[in-house]
Formats: C-alpha cells, sequence, structure tokens
C-alpha cells in the first residue's frame, strides 16, 4: 500500500489522447444524446416514488422538492459539461478524478459510480417488474407472485396470509433483455431508445395535458403542510413529515429522479462530436425533465389529495380518480417503456465505466475487451448484466433508492470539487464549455449536494460495508495492476 501511488494522477493530455485513439463506433448526434439524457432519466423517480415522497413527507410541496433537487443538479450539470467537453472519455467522472484528485479518488469515484448505474440499474428494473406485474394483472394473467418478490421479502397475498418471495424473475428478465441490446450495438441500441423515449415522453405530457384539468386547488391547501415529528406511516414506522424539513427530505428521494443525467457523458466516446454535444446532450436533458417533473407533480397532487399517493403507482392512481381507464392502460404502457429506457442507458454508462477502468489496469482485462463484430465490451456487459440481474432479482427496493442517492450525491461533489481544483492548478487548459459563474457555481453545488446528504444520514451505515470491499479490491489488484503505477501512461505528481 502505498500513498504515492494512491494519489498519482494521470495527465489530461493523456486522457485526451485516449480518447481519439478509441475503438468503440462514433455514431451518437446531439440529438441522440439528449435522448439518451431523457431515456435514462425519467423513469422510477417519478412514475414510482414521487408519490411516497408527497405521502410520506413532503405534502403538496413535492414541487418545491423537485425544484430543490432539480437545482442541486443544475449546478452538477454545469461542472459536468465543463469537464465532459474537456475530457470526452466514456470514464465519465471516473477520468476527471484520475486527471485531478489522483488514482485512489478516481477508484472512489467509480466505486460510486457503480451504484449510480449498477445499483440504479437493478433498482429500476424493480419498480419496472412491479408495474409489469399490475398491467398484466388487468388482463388476468397472475405471475406467482413468490416469482415477483425480493428473495425473503415477506409478501401478503389478497386473503391475508403472508408468503416469502423466492426471486423477481421478471426484474431478472428485464436486465437480461438489456444486457443482449447492449451486446449487439450501441447505434441498434440508440434506436430502440429514440422510439421508447419518444413514447415515455408522450405519455407524461398527456397526464400534464389532461391532468391540468381535472385540478381541485383545494388539494394544495396548505402546499406546505405543517410540520408534524411523529407522523405514523402505512408501514408504522414514526418519522417526520411536513414543513421545510419534509420539503427537504422529499427532495432527497425524489433526487433519483434525476439521477443518471450525465450518464450522456459515459457516451464520449461513441458520439460524433463531444466536445460540442456532450454539454447540450446533459444540460438540455436535464432541463426538459425538471420542467416536466415540476409540472407532473403540481397535476399529480393537484387531482387527488397527496396522502391517497402512497403506493407503487402513485401516477395511475390519479388518472383513476379522473375516471379515464383509457389513460390509466396508456400511462402503464408508458411507464413501462420509459423504465426500460432507463436501464438500458443506466446498464450502458455502467459498462463503459468498467470498460476504461479496465484499460487502465484498476480492472481485470476481460472489462475492455471489444467484440470484433459487434464492436461493443461484450465480455463486460454480460459481466454487469448478470450482476445487475441478481441483484434486481433478490433485492428489495427499499433502501436501493435511497444507497442509490447517497451514492450519486458524494459523486456530484467530488465533480464539483474537480471544476474548481482544475481551475486552478491548471487553468491553461483548452475548455470547449465553461462553467459560469467558476468560483461560484462548483461551491453552489457542493453546498445543496450536501444539504441532501445531510438528510440521508441513516444510510451512510449501508456504505461502509460496500466502501471495505471497494478498497479491499483496489489494493489487492488495481494499485498492483494500474498502468499508471507500472508506469505505461504519462505521470504528474
Ligand atoms: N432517474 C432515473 C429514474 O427515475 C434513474 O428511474
Amino acid at each position: 500500500m502505498s500513498l504515492t501511488k494512491c494519489l498519482k494522477r494521470k495527465s489530461v493530455a493523456t486522457i485526451q489522447m485516449e480518447s481519439q485513439q478509441g475503438e468503440l463506433h462514433r455514431s451518437l448526434t446531439a440529438t441522440n444524446l439528449i435522448s439518451l439524457g431523457v431515456g435514462c432519466i425519467i423513469g422510477a423517480g417519478i412514475f414510482v416514488m414521487t408519490g411516497t415522497a408527497a405521502a410520506q413527507y413532503a405534502g403538496p410541496a413535492i414541487v418545491l422538492s423537485f425544484m430543490l433537487a432539480g437545482l442541486s443538479c443544475a449546478f452538477a450539470a454545469m461542472c459536468y459539461g465543463e469537464l465532459s467537453a474537456m475530457l470526452p472519455v466514456s470514464g465519465s467522472a471516473y477520468s476527471y478524478a484520475y486527471a485531478s484528485l489522483g488514482e485512489i479518488f478516481a477508484w472512489v469515484m467509480g466505486w460510486l459510480l457503480l451504484l449510480e448505474y449498477g445499483i440504479a440499474g437493478s433498482t429500476v428494473a424493480v419498480a419496472w417488474s412491479g408495474y409489469v406485474v399490475s398491467f398484466l394483472h388487468d388482463f388476468g394473467i397472475v405471475i406467482p407472485p413468490e416469482w415477483t418478490a425480493a428473495t425473503n421479502l415477506p409478501v401478503k397475498l389478497a386473503d391475508g396470509t403472508v408468503i416469502k418471495g423466492i426471486f423477481n424473475l421478471p426484474a431478472f428478465g428485464a436486465i437480461m433483455a438489456v444486457t443482449a441490446l447492449l451486446v449487439v450495438g450501441v447505434k441498434e441500441s440508440a434506436n430502440f431508445n429514440n422510439i421508447i423515449v419518444l413514447v415515455k415522453l408522450t405519455v407524461v405530457v398527456l397526464f400534464i395535458a389532461v391532468g391540468v384539468f381535472h385540478i381541485n386547488t383545494a388539494n394544495w391547501h396548505p402546499f406546505i403542510p405543517e410540520y408534524n415529528p411523529t407522523m405514523v406511516n402505512a408501514a408504522g414506522e414514526t418519522h417526520a413529515f411536513g414543513g421545510w424539513t419534509g420539503v427537504l427530505h422529499g427532495a432527497s428521494i425524489v433526487f433519483f429522479a434525476y439521477v443518471g443525467f450525465e450518464a450522456v457523458s459515459t457516451a464520449a466516446q461513441e458520439a460524433k462530436n463531444p466536445q460540442r454535444d456532450i454539454p447540450i446532450g446533459i444540460i438540455g436533458s436535464l432541463g426538459i425533465c425538471t420542467i416536466l417533473y415540476i409540472m407532473v407533480s403540481l397535476v399529480l397532487t393537484g387531482i387527488v389529495h397527496y396522502s391517497t399517493l402512497d403506493n407503487p403507482a402513485p401516477i395511475a392512481t390519479a388518472v383513476d380518480a379522473i375516471g379515464m381507464p383509457w389513460l390509466a392502460f396508456v400511462v402503464k404502457i408508458g411507464a413501462i417503456c420509459g423504465l426500460s429506457s432507463v436501464m438500458l442507458v443506466l446498464m450502458y454508462g455502467q459498462t463503459r465505466i468498467f470498460y476504461t477502468m479496465a484499460k487502465d489496469g484498476l480492472l481485470p482485462p476481460m472489462f475492455s475487451k471489444v467484440h470484433p463484430k459487434f464492436k461493443t465490451p461484450w465480455i463486460n456487459t454480460i459481466v454487469v448484466g448478470c450482476v445487475s440481474g441478481l441483484v434486481a432479482g433478490m433485492t428489495p427496493i427499499d433502501d436501493l433508492g435511497d444507497l442509490v442517492n447517497l451514492g450519486t450525491l458524494m459523486a456530484f461533489v467530488i465533480i464539483c470539487f474537480t471544476v474548481l481544483y482544475l481551475r486552478i492548478k491548471e487553468p491553461q487548459l483548452d475548455r470547449p464549455f465553461k462553467v459560469p459563474f467558476p468560483k461560484v457555481t462548483p461551491l453552489l453545488g457542493m453546498a445543496f449536494c450536501g444539504l441532501l446528504i445531510a438528510s440521508l444520514w441513516k444510510t451512510f451505515v449501508m456504505l461502509i460495508p460496500y466502501f471495505l470491499v471497494g478498497f479491499a479490491i483496489y489494493f489487492f489488484y488495481g494499485q498492483k495492476n494500474s498502468k499508471l503505477n507500472n508506469g505505461e501512461v504519462t505521470v504528474i505528481r
């Protein structure tokens, strides 16, 4: 174990050179990239978590929670924009940390991103499974409940008996299907993604357009419910509700709805004009989704009282209240498609980060092996798919969302810090996209993300074993095999 090795940095010039030597096929346009972003952003957050967050924490002020979480992401998005245009490589935040703070920080970032992409992919697959089960149920098709729930998870049946889940087969199957698509190729995946994103956007816009005429403004009063420190939820747990604390807690939950906007940056080596189009993709997709989220949450809490939204399909609940069964059907289709595209982009991002880490020697070389015909990192994709699929099949959705949010927020703080650091240490670098107000924006990003991290403090305990495993892999494998440490790459100290 050596501290000097831990803090070795890759030169920005080396990273820029590596990006020009990529073996991956450059096929993505700015529109593909925005679509990739929207494809990854709109998913379980808006279709599933909004209802729980409104009912349990914020009430109608969930709208403010969305604004707060969106603002935190906006600062981070600008920082991502600057770094991704400067370093258009598929390793994204991992590569930025490698060029600035040193190898150990790059490893930590890679390990955090595994939560953001890999575990988020599993989380979304579980949400997808919930919608599919409910959709099939509408047609009288019933999958045995023990095969649609996480291993050992108690499931209460309609007759009151309680059974234990064996494995969530639909969630596992969904991840396997996405894996197959990603192995075949990014061009095909991008086309599939464009269609699915269109379906998802249509459904969301339709919900807003129809729902706006069914708003009962009484449901918005009081907009910020009075603070109650001892509210008891449906599961019998006591927690604080309402007030600004509720808004903040709500923001730390609905933050999941924004997770993934920077997945666009992992496509840098497959973009036609990355320096211009990656920042457009990141900021454009985040902007579109923020506006839609604010409108959806306003309409949702306007149609029905927030207390009725604590269920796995809150949007469908609101649509049912309007009394339009066809719209409920369409919403479920949209959610199923929407969640599929989120899984696709999250897993795509995860494989590209592992690809870059393996190229650097921090992971075994099989993770960077490119398929001769499909030109995709196929072994890597299959490994990521199997792990994400198993996690999705065996783990309950509870807490996974918080874990993803915490990991992502920590990654955002490092990103904002990296922008500041490089501005001071290497002001001469070519920055095709510049953060506005470079001294203030990254600091605001760190402060806002820090605020959301503070309300997730309970989840920190889960991160400790996760990081212990991560550091063990780094010190026993990564540091020994690192190309930087073995003198195969330009180093700056
Ligand atoms: N933002 C993505 C979602 O809400 C991860 O599903």
